[in-house]
């Protein structure tokens, strides 16, 4: 069963240069309990995406087409009014900027608390019983409530806005490069208290990361986003193992050790392209070595090149030859 359904999701921002297309014609969903990662270079719409299931946009960001359906609704025409009566509660943001999101001069427990009393009509006992919750949920020691943000430690802060999140029981968190702030050490901790909250909880949850290795421990479904379109979408098990895209191809080409050590995204040589005027054609073709004329002519649509794996690629019928000349050195950089 889907909780979210994205539908041919477009996002626009108006910029002096021109529209940028952040966000391309992208269909997704995430099933009730379920985890979806959502990778992909900087740029490429994955905070938008976020933003725009939170109806969080900046003023210059419009939805320009598409459905969002979440259980009944559709979120692209809530009125202002009904998306505040889901907005948190029943799907809720760890945001990119995380730890800026704790006011420095509120003590972490009091915040939490007024909270939880702005959503929901409890006494002042009742939101402290659960922020005491909260806190033991995410691994905080109660006694640190009374403390400043300041006086916790990168990791606690995350804590501290992980169990924000958790705090109305949403149905869905979206985590926004949850740990990109933190160090390694402190980011394993992290990841293994999500997927520790993930089995003992039952919201779902779509974790946004340039950590392909951190999807891969944590997601069931993953969502290879470029240049505001989906390039392969399947189960983590067939991205990591069957990839259909070049795109996906030379992401894995850049760790090869993925599913042991950690690696940051290295990315493919050169650049994503513009926004605001794309070439024609597949928009990843500037870039791909297996890329021919109709690449740069037709923009391939998202196909199911397996049962409930997609794979936006002229080229799919190649694919066992393009998996293999993938891994011969000098494909990807042959200077
Ligand atoms: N407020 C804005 N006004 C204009 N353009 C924007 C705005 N916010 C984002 N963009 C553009 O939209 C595109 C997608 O941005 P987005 O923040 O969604 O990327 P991202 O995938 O989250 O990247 P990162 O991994 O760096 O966080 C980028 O080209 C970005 O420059
Ligand atoms: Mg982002």
């Amino acid at each position: 069963m889907a909780l979210l359904e994205i539908q041919n999701l477009r996002v626009y921002y108006e910029t002096r240069h021109g529209t940028a297309k952040a966000v391309d014609d992208v269909t997704f969903s995430v099933t009730s309990g379920g985890t979806l990662g959502l990778v992909g270079e900087s740029g490429c719409g994955k905070t938008t995406i976020a933003k725009a299931i939170m109806r969080l946009l900046p003023g210059n960001g419009k939805i320009a087409g598409g459905k969002m359906l979440f259980k009944d609704r559709d979120l692209v025409s809530l009125t202002m009014d009904k998306v505040r009566r889901y907005r948190w509660e029943e799907i809720a943001m760890i945001s990119q900027s995380a730890m800026n999101a704790l006011n420095p001069v509120a003590r972490v427990g009091h915040q939490i608390i007024e909270a939880m009393r702005a959503h929901r009509k409890v006494s002042q006992a009742e939101a402290r019983v659960r922020m005491a919750q909260v806190f033991d949920l995410v691994g905080l020691n109660i006694e640190r409530a009374r403390d400043y943000p300041h006086q916790f430690s990168g990791g606690m802060k995350q804590r501290a806005v992980i169990a924000m999140a958790l705090l109305l029981e949403p149905d869905l968190i979206i985590a926004d490069e949850p740990t990109t702030a933190l160090d390694v050490l402190v980011q394993d901790q992290i990841i293994l208290k999500i997927k520790e909250l993930l089995s003992r909880l039952n919201n779902a949850m779509i974790l946004i990361t340039h950590d392909i290795a951190v999807v891969a421990e944590t997601c069931e479904r993953m969502v290879i986003m470029y240049a505001g379109k989906i390039m392969e979408y399947a189960d983590t098990d067939a991205i990591f193992y069957h990839p259909y895209h070049p795109y996906t191809l030379g992401l894995q080409n850049a760790f090869p050790s993925v599913m042991g050590a950690r690696r940051e995204l290295i990315s493919i040589p050169g650049f994503p392209p513009s926004l605001i005027d794309p070439p024609p054609g597949c928009l990843f073709a500037e870039r791909c070595p297996f890329a021919e004329p109709l690449c740069r002519e037709q923009t391939p649509a998202l196909e199911e090149v397996e049962p409930a794996h997609f794979s936006a690629c002229h080229r799919a019928s190649a694919v066992e030859e393009i998996r293999a000349k993938s891994r011969e050195e000098g494909t990807w950089y042959n200077e």
